[in-house]
């Protein structure tokens, strides 16, 4: 029996009766009830009712080919006819990831040639924890595993995940984090910015918490430094362009390695294959995952750089760590046709020199202005909207985080799905956004800025 058979109302019942959802209050769910989307085409999702809605998260940042591609389907249905599963362990493989890790190794910033796989990101950063205490105890100095991540960054939701993120929510309801990971500050200039101080100097001043934290550790004791080139789930905050050559060369005078968590921006969000292009630093591992496959398959890919890859290939021994579906035929089929499809339709160029700079010019001219909005900014295919009670001095409307969700739920209501993240409204749509759905998204945010202001005023 399909889902067709069933209303919405006994969808939403079974929804509530059986199905525990991700990062959601179930007790306001189950009052609320949930939005069903039930299909979807190029860059428009549709609920249960046939509502149209254009999809401003892709997904949850991994569309980015967009709905409704055959060509995907077709690669799912070619491989699982011809080999559904098979695993990779014991010295195994299957071609479909062999081929992808090729692939993985051209597009990746050099120095960056091997991949260990998974489904998540999540799995993909529990990887490269394990994997770079490992390199140092390969190394003779397994006392060098503390790891310095940021505060408010988001690297997932499995233990270790959590643990490298910096979120005090889910800290608080993890019940004792993975030992030896510390967070310093991030580097966001719309809060943290001193009066009068230059982008560039905030950007080196965020950087130099990095140093200090390991001077304060000794930096014979700090493996790594983690960090997403920019941060997503924590609100899409840009660092200044300063920031991540510091950081890398900070990482480098004191042999730390250089961990990028591109779950988001990788595949072409930032108008590179890979943030670290847009950055410009050679990170030692790269964690990738959702937009690999365009989230038509769970596949996570983390890249590793040479210098770790060598020592593990040359200092021999078991690495005992892996998953039964990494390398996964059918997920990596659909990879290798998804990168074909952006290669094809240079998507990634077209965010570059297009859409990402008209999509900046849209925001900046038609959203900025209004009084509800502190800051817009915007790399590539993903952007921030600050909600501000008062622009002049950056005053939020009470309680904190309370503003945001009101223009969300106006936007949804205008046919725009995004998403709100305390203060701050995020949009990160499919690649193949044109300057014409970019035109529609401004005038549905607007639209929405409009009536949430008559809310919030209200308060
Ligand atoms: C930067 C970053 N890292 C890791 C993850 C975790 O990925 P997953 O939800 O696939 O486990 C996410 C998910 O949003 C992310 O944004």
């Amino acid at each position: 029996m399909t889902y067709q058979n069933y209303s919405l109302k006994q969808l939403q019942q079974i929804d509530a009766a059986h199905h525990l959802h991700p990062f959601t209050d179930h007790k306001e769910m189950r009052e609320t009830g949930s939005r069903i989307i039930t299909r979807a085409n190029g860059p428009f999702i549709y609920d249960s009712e046939g509502t149209e809605i254009l999809d401003g998260m892709a997904g949850l940042w991994c569309v980015n080919v967009g709905y409704g591609r055959d060509e995907l389907a077709d690669a799912a249905y070619a491989q699982m006819k011809e080999l559904p599963y098979y695993n990779s362990f014991f010295k195994c493989s299957t071609p479909t990831p062999v081929l992808l890790a090729k692939k993985l190794a051209e597009l990746a910033p050099k120095g960056v040639n091997q991949v260990f796989y998974g489904s998540s990101g999540s799995e993909a950063n529990d990887t490269a924890l394990r994997l770079v205490r490992h390199y140092w105890a390969l190394e003779g100095k397994p006392q060098k595993n503390r790891i310095i991540a940021r505060k408010m960054g988001y690297h997932g939701s499995t233990i270790a995940g959590t643990s490298l993120g910096g979120m005090d929510l889910m800290h608080k309801q993890l019940g004792g984090a993975v030992p030896n990971i510390v967070h310093v500050m991030m580097p966001y200039a719309y809060e943290l910015a001193l009066p009068g101080e230059s982008d560039h100097d905030f950007g080196l001043r965020a950087a130099k918490a990095v140093e200090d934290a390991i001077l304060e550790a000794g930096a014979d004791k700090v493996a790594a430094f983690i960090g997403e080139p920019v941060m997503g789930a924590g609100g899409v905050k840009i660092p200044p362009m300063s920031y991540w050559p510091e950081v890398q060369r900070i990482c480098r005078k004191y042999d730390v390695l250089l961990m990028l968590d591109e779950v988001i921006t990788g595949y072409g969000r930032t108008g590179e294959w890979f943030a670290a292009q847009t950055f410009g630093v050679e990170p030692d591992t790269i964690t990738t995952a959702k937009a690999l496959t365009s989230g038509y398959q769970p596949l996570s890919a983390l890249l590793v750089g040479d210098r770790i890859a060598a020592t593990l290939v040359e200092k021999g021994g078991e690495f005992y760590h892996g998953y039964t579906y990494a390398g996964h035929p059918v997920a990596c089929a659909v990879a290798l046709k998804n990168l074909e499809i952006m290669e094809r339709e240079g998507l990634v160029d077209r965010v570059k020199n297009d859409t990402g700079p008209y999509f900046a010019k849209a925001l900046q001219e038609r959203i900025a202005g209004h009084d509800l909005v502190g800051e817009v900014r915007s790399i590539g295919l993903m952007g921030a909207i600050e909600i501000v009670r008062d622009k002049a001095t950056k005053e939020r409307f009470l309680p904190a985080g309370s503003a945001a969700v009101v223009v969300r739920d106006h936007a949804i209501a205008q046919g725009l799905m995004l998403r709100a993240t305390g203060d701050t409204m995020i949009l990160s749509p499919p690649l193949i956004w044109t300057r014409e759905t970019i035109d529609m998204a401004c005038e549905r945010i607007a639209k929405a800025l409009d009536l949430a202001q008559a809310d919030l005023r209200r308060r």
